[in-house]
């Protein structure tokens, strides 16, 4: 009998959260700043609904701090690519964000002090990729999907798939609306996937379909999409999300899952949601699984 993990899920607290730079269409300053006040606001108790929503599906959760001057900090999931106990820390394309690079790799490494991870190290030079982000575990496949273009290069999926030695299918992002691959891409843990085709080349989305089969895609429409939909923490067949239309929770429902709604309109203001928000520190492949078994 299979016994099922309970996700360790990594969430930075919204201290100093705000839309202060424009890096991606969704964030406008200009807006932010004509509510910051009530916004600041919004954002904790909304992120405090969320961790409660995550503990209550089961998820245990760790924190990192977060620092003054990084206010997308919150969005862990950029933080850095984890599997088997390894970290590969993010590097960032805009240098808004790059500043996080660094207390990144120290919470890591501090985390492999603590006994919770093995190693952790920085990708290298000369590439981009901004964690989960854009490199997404597919548990029931094992493999990522790696999405690249507006943010993480495509260098970065090669080195990904040497650094820990599963297959990673790279899949190019064509829009900026959709510039993070976990916004319009979301492996369930039954091998459905969420997904908004547009976000994808045409030869990425035939890739994707021949990969993954057609009959398990489960399409996100635009109206969807730009809720955050596809920007989903799923915990058993609870799918965690900041929107759901009636059709795509009747079509998730169909395949056994359940939308559970949270609101997070305030960090829909700087492009992110749901799966943005956390970083899942214990997936492991199936062979690390069975090494760590037999050990
Ligand atoms: N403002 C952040 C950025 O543009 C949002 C990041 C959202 N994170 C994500 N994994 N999609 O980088």
């Amino acid at each position: 009998m299979t016994k099922t993990v309970a996700p360790r899920l990594v969430l930075c607290p919204p201290d100093h959260f705000a839309v202060v730079y424009a890096i991606n269409p969704w964030m406008e300053p200009g807006r932010w700043g004509q509510g910051a006040d009530a916004l600041k606001v919004q954002a904790r108790a909304e992120w405090q609904g969320f961790k409660n929503a995550l503990a209550a599906a089961g998820a245990e959760i760790e924190l990192v701090k977060p620092e003054p001057g990084l206010p997308d900090m919150v969005f862990t999931a950029n933080a850095a690519v984890v599997l088997d106990r390894k970290a590969l820390v993010a590097r960032f394309r805009w240098p808004e964000r790059q500043g996080e690079e660094a207390h990144f790799l120290a919470y890591f490494r501090g985390l492999v002090a603590r006994g919770l991870l093995d190693h952790a190290e920085m990708l290298p030079q000369g590439m981009t990729q901004e964690g989960a982000g854009d490199c997404i575990w597919d548990a029931s496949r094992g493999l990522f999907w790696a999405g690249h273009g507006p943010r993480s290069s495509l260098s970065a999926a090669a080195h990904t798939a040497e650094f820990f030695g599963v297959p990673v299918v790279p899949l190019e992002l064509v829009s900026q609306r959709f510039y993070h691959m976990d916004v319009c891409l979301c492996p369930l843990p039954g091998g459905e996937l969420l997904c908004h085709a547009p976000a994808f080349s045409a030869a990425s989305y035939g890739r994707l379909r021949e990969e993954a089969g057609r009959d398990k895609l489960i399409d996100v429409s635009a109206e969807d999409a730009a809720g955050f939909a596809a920007n989903a923490v799923a915990i058993g067949n609870k799918v965690i999300m900041s929107a759901c239309g009636d059709d795509l929770r009747a079509r998730m429902a169909e395949r056994g899952y359940e939308a559970v709604v949270v609101p997070l309109e305030a960090f829909r203001m700087a492009g992110g949601a749901a799966f943005c928000l956390t970083l899942r520190l214990n997936h492991m492949s199936a062979a690390a699984a069975d090494a760590r078994k037999r050990a």
